[in-house]
């Protein structure tokens, strides 16, 4: 799938629009995002980032699970995230979240690359403009995540950075 991958810039600001509900709708609701998400996490598995990850399955289901439902809520579908951000706005307290870790542009590559393989598995069926709205979302969001650069140092976005357009 010809999708487009352009390199972070530390410091940069980043510009993303949240997926469209059109998006949601066409992968298959909250199934077929539970589906697409289930398939990108099993791949994650086998990447060069499974380490990132909880080895325990037990947890690794509990992730699977939280992140199915952070894209449900981020493409337009029910709110069911909501409790987990508790009330801040969803991409500042994913941005947050991944401060925990140490995130390379390389681990971004890998997770971008992963997530392609896994829409190329389970989002045939989708119109690729659509599918192309949601990688845009991914490939420019991602890059607010890596906060450990080539130099050795380290930057973690600030959410101002973050020009969310709507
Ligand atoms: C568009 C970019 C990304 C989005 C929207 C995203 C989204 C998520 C979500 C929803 C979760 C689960 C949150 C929860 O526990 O409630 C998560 C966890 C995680 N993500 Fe990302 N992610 C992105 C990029 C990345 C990248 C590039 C990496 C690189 C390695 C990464 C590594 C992780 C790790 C390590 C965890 C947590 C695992 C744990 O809790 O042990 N993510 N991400």
């Amino acid at each position: 799938m010809a999708l487009e991958l352009t390199p972070v810039e530390k410091a940069k600001e980043v510009h993303f629009k949240n997926p469209p509900a059109a998006f949601f709708s066409a992968i298959g609701g909250e199934e077929g995002m539970k589906e697409l998400m289930y398939d990108f996490y099993d791949k994650i598995y086998e990447s060069d980032i499974a380490n990132f990850f909880p080895q325990c399955e037990k947890e690794f289901d509990e992730i699977k699970f939280k992140n199915s439902k952070f894209f449900i809520q981020i493409c337009g579908g029910p709110k069911i995230y909501e409790k987990e951000s508790g009330g801040m706005d969803l991409n500042e307290y994913m941005i947050r979240l991944h401060d925990d870790f140490s995130i390379t542009e390389k681990s971004r590559i890998e997770w971008l690359g992963t997530m392609r393989d896994a829409l190329a598995d389970k989002a045939q069926h989708v119109d690729i403009a659509l599918i192309k709205e949601f990688w845009d979302y991914l490939e420019n969001f991602s890059k607010l995540t890596v906060n450990s650069f080539s130099d050795g140092s380290t930057y973690y976005a600030a959410y101002t950075q973050a020009k969310e357009e709507r």
